[in-house]
């Protein structure tokens, strides 16, 4: 097809155009590399929609070894302590690159970066950029940077179906156009090696904080060409996503909890302080079931913001933006807000410089588990390990640079056959995965989540972009059937509380679930 790039036949290819791949693709430069977007590149990444910022050790009397400590409190007993270390120390070698691609992290009179408070950090460690909008700054310096540099093709409009395995090792990418009319011209792009970085699964979900693109094709696409998925049971809700009825749901970040907001019922009262000692501030887990409870119980949940005072619309202009768009404003009554799939700790497994357990294959972003999160991640710790795996990954696969890939894979690539959205079976799925495999769980709605799973893969053969979502949800799905304890994000009503001796990761692959 015309649009393959002229120097695909010796390049890396990096699936994913959010803060992992794109910062992937800038360090491996001057390498050819050819970054894969289904969206236009700054749109349907997560890593644009992150407003609260990026957490790094750089404050006075601030260590990574504190960071690492309090990670690994956070992650429920899950932590790899050596990874959550290492992210740790490299956050400031990535804070200077961010800061050289003109990333303009708030800084106080002086010219001092000045760093925020979210919640299970033990000290001030979160830089913002202008209040909420971390995300989308960090993401238009990167792209500038992208722009800039002449040995990164960005195809646009075109998404992973699967991955061409040959003689034992990944050698190339098999990739559909995303335009609706054009889904069934499948090619074969040909790589010195793969890198995943498709981001996570929110829209398995039919309540989410995701981008429409998160419907963690990265997990399935790699677990069919072999690779172990680890700790796919830990799908972290933000407690506070704004419901106002729009999919996905739009986000109040934390950092309001951390400057004061609170969280009442429609009776007014202060919920969380009787759940946690930390009350608002408590770990994303807790306070996500609080408020789950509060949502079904018919109470209600708000998070009043005038503690914030006035000043709000400029201190966190993305919210107070997005509840004017509702008809509230946020300086003069509280916000209605519901819990929402917002960020996948579990994924492809990846060591610590991103190789996935495919020969050819490297991960980084929120497709992997490296083992940094656990089962609980910390707040503003996905945006630094996009940068510090991504970092990593390129040096791993510049330092060996993988063979040239054989001339004509056509023949070796699986037939993806024809691509339709079934959007009743979509919703279908959504709805089961929310009500059986959410904040709160069980076996019986898990059994009953795995059937009808079973049952849509049955009925809708021959949808690969369908396909790919039933994949990753029976990885959620069987991983939190088979942890019988509650720890972190898996919550288990039947079993609420946790079991030492299920204090380890999960691993699975695609053989094992398919088996469950
Ligand atoms: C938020 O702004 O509340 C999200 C931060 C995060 O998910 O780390």
């Amino acid at each position: 097809p015309s649009f393959v790039p002229r120097n695909a036949a010796d390049s890396v290819v990096v699936v994913g155009a959010g803060l992992a791949g794109l910062f992937t693709a800038l360090k491996l430069a001057p390498l050819n590399v050819t970054v894969i977007s289904p969206a236009p590149i700054g749109e349907g990444a997560s890593s644009v929609w992150a407003q609260a910022g990026i957490a790094a050790a750089l404050s006075e009397g601030d260590t990574p070894e504190d960071h690492a400590a309090d990670t690994v409190r956070a992650g429920a007993g899950l932590v790899d302590e050596a990874v959550a270390l290492l992210m740790a120390r490299e956050a400031r070698a990535r804070i200077e690159d961010l800061l050289r691609y003109g990333v303009p992290f708030d800084k106080d009179l002086e010219g001092k970066l000045t760093f925020g408070h979210e919640a299970a950090h033990g000290t001030n460690r979160i830089l913002h950029v202008k209040g909420d909008t971390a995300g989308r700054s960090i993401m238009s310096a990167i792209i500038a940077a992208v722009r800039k540099t002449p040995s990164i093709t960005v195809l646009e409009g075109v998404a992973a179906r699967d991955l061409v395995v040959h003689k034992g090792r990944v050698r190339g990418i098999v990739l559909a156009p995303t335009m609706e009319e054009a889904q069934t011209d499948t090619f074969v792009l040909p790589a010195r090696a793969v890198v995943l970085a498709t981001g996570g699964a929110g829209h398995l979900y039919s309540v989410t904080t995701n981008p429409v693109e998160a419907r963690g094709e990265g997990v399935a696409i790699a677990a069919r060409a072999g690779a172990v998925i680890a700790d796919a049971e830990f799908v972290q809700f933000h407690p506070t996503a704004i419901d106002i009825g729009r999919d996905p749901a739009p986000l109040a970040t934390e950092a309001l909890r951390g400057a004061g907001a609170l969280l009442v019922n429609r009776k007014g009262e202060r919920f969380m302080r009787a759940v946690h000692e930390d009350a608002e501030l408590g770990p994303r887990d807790v306070v996500a079931r609080a408020v789950h409870r509060e949502v079904v119980s018919g109470r209600g949940a708000f998070l009043d913001c005038r503690p914030i005072g006035p000043g709000i619309a400029e201190k966190f202009p993305t919210v107070a933006s997005t509840c004017r768009s509702a008809g509230i404003d946020p300086a003069q009554e509280p916000i209605p807000v519901a819990p929402a799939a917002h960020y996948h700790m579990g994924g492809i497994l990846v060591d610590v410089q991103g190789r996935s357990t495919v020969d050819g294959l490297w991960a980084c972003g929120e497709v992997t588990s490296t083992g940094a999160h656990g089962a609980n991640r910390l707040a503003s710790n996905s945006l630094l390990e996009a940068v510090v795996f991504g970092a990593r990954v390129a040096e791993d696969i510049t330092a060996g640079l993988p063979p040239l890939p054989p001339q004509d894979l056509h023949a070796v690539a699986r037939a993806s056959g024809g691509i339709y959205r079934n959007s009743q079976a979509e919703r279908t799925l959504r709805e089961t995965m929310s009500a059986n495999v959410g904040v709160v769980r069980d076996a019986d709605g898990l059994s009953e989540a795995l059937g009808t799973i079973i049952a849509l893969e049955r009925e809708n053969e021959g949808d690969p972009q369908l396909a790919n979502m039933l994949t990753t949800a029976k990885f959620v799905a069987t991983a939190a059937f088979a942890r019988t304890e509650s720890r972190g994000a898996n919550f288990r009503s039947d079993y609420p509380a946790p079991d030492e001796a299920q204090a380890r990761r999960s691993f699975l692959t695609l053989e094992q679930a398919d088996e469950f």
